[in-house]
Formats: structure tokens, sequence, C-alpha cells
């Protein structure tokens, strides 16, 4: 499993490009939001200087999302964002029948293309019929409404891995190292991880004591 940062934070990108274990961003619409407080002029022209950043810090893929909701202006939006870079930009759409039409046109126009907001295995069967590259299941927000949300990573993986299906799966929604843990043990193909979270899992208590007993011994030997 690989690792995507869910962030539109510089800083953090920044920070996290430097561990050397990155291999995509995902954004949205919300994420961006907060880059953006203050300003006077139109935010999806603000987001798109923001986009252009982060792709010239890290050369990964980099998902984006529209916030328009009809077919053609989905299309639109997704174009202006992958023309920051074509390489490296995925449009990322919330999957609904309007969605489905705008991954068909960008598929068509050879764009790479991911359905977020996934929340059952037959929204998942959906987008894998439209052949899109990603799906986000999100596990969070599934936890939210008392549900299991690891238990759609396992359904779609089985499912997926029944067919050969192409589409790969980005664990979205991640609130905690088990949502990680069970994402691996089922097979996903990567999960997003916010940043705070990513120190969380690289860490381990004994770890640090270990090191300082390490320099502690050490110094001893030192008179
Ligand atoms: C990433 O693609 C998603 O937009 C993100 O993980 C959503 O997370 P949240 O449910 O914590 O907002």
């Amino acid at each position: 499993m690989k690792l995507f940062l869910d962030s539109a934070n510089i800083e953090e990108i920044k920070n996290i490009k430097e561990l050397g274990i990155l291999n995509g961003i995902t954004t949205n619409p919300t994420l961006l939001a907060k880059q953006l407080l203050n300003i006077t002029s139109d935010p999806f022209k603000e987001s798109k200087k923001v986009l252009e950043e982060i792709c010239k810090i890290i050369d990964v893929e980099i998902l984006a999302e529209p916030v328009s909701t009809e077919y053609k202006k989905i299309v639109e939006e997704s174009l202006q964002l992958l023309k920051i870079s074509p390489k490296q930009i995925v449009a990322k759409i919330p999957l609904t029948s309007e969605g489905l039409k705008a991954v068909k046109e960008l598929k068509q126009k050879n764009f790479k293309t991911a359905f977020t907001l996934i929340f059952s295995l037959n929204q998942a069967l959906i987008a894998a019929m439209a052949e899109v590259d990603y799906i986000c299941p999100f596990v969070g927000r599934l936890d939210d409404i008392g549900q299991i949300g690891t238990d759609l990573i396992k359904e779609i993986m089985q499912v997926y891995k029944l067919y050969n299906v192409k589409t790969k799966v980005i664990v979205a929604s991640v609130r905690n190292v088990e949502h990680i843990k069970k994402s691996a043990q089922y097979g996903a193909d990567f999960v997003t991880v916010p940043y705070k979270l990513i120190y969380e899992m690289l860490s381990h208590e004994l770890t640090t004591k270990g090191i300082q007993k390490f320099i502690d011994d050490w110094n001893k030997v030192l008179i």
C-alpha cells in the first residue's frame, strides 16, 4: 500500500516530501478553502494558484476537485485544473450521474480521473464500470454514522480482485492509525493520510526510549 498526503498546506507538503515516502497528494474544496482565508478575488482562481505551487514542490499525482455539480461545468472546471499540469493533476469528481458523464468526457480526452465520496460497494461497482483511474472511499465519515468504515474497503478489495478491476482504491477520510492498518490488511492500493497522522504512524514510544538509551550508553564511554 502506498501513501498519499491529504492536505493542501504548503508547509505540510514540503515537510512530508522530505521524508521520501510520498506517492501523491489529495486535495478537496474544504482543504483548499483552509489555505484561502481572507481572499478578495475568485476562490477557484486562487485555489488554482495553490495547486500550481504544490505541483512545483513535488512531482507526484495531485488529485484536485471541481466545485460545480452540473456535468458541463464539472468538465469545464476539471479542464482548468488539468491545465495546471496535465501530467500531475487527476480530476477528482464526486460520484453522481453528472459526475459519470463528466468522467466519460474527460477519459475520451485521455485525462486521469477519480471518483470521490464513495460510501458503498454499489458506488464502487459503478465507478469500476466507468473505468475511472481511482476511487476514494471515505472510511471516517462512515464511522461517523455508526458503520465500520473499513468494512467497505474489505468489500471493495474482495470484489475488485474477483473481477480484476483496474481502478485503484485510495482510502480517504482516514482519522486514525487503525484505519491505515486495516486498509493495508485488506489490500488497498493507497491510503491518503492527514499530516499529523503520518507522524503517528512512524513513531513508537520504544523507538524514542531506545534512541535515548543508545545515546546515554554511548556517552558513558566518553569520560
Ligand atoms: C480525500 O480525498 C478526502 O477528501 C478526505 O480524506 C476527506 O476527509 P474528511 O472526511 O476527514 O473530511
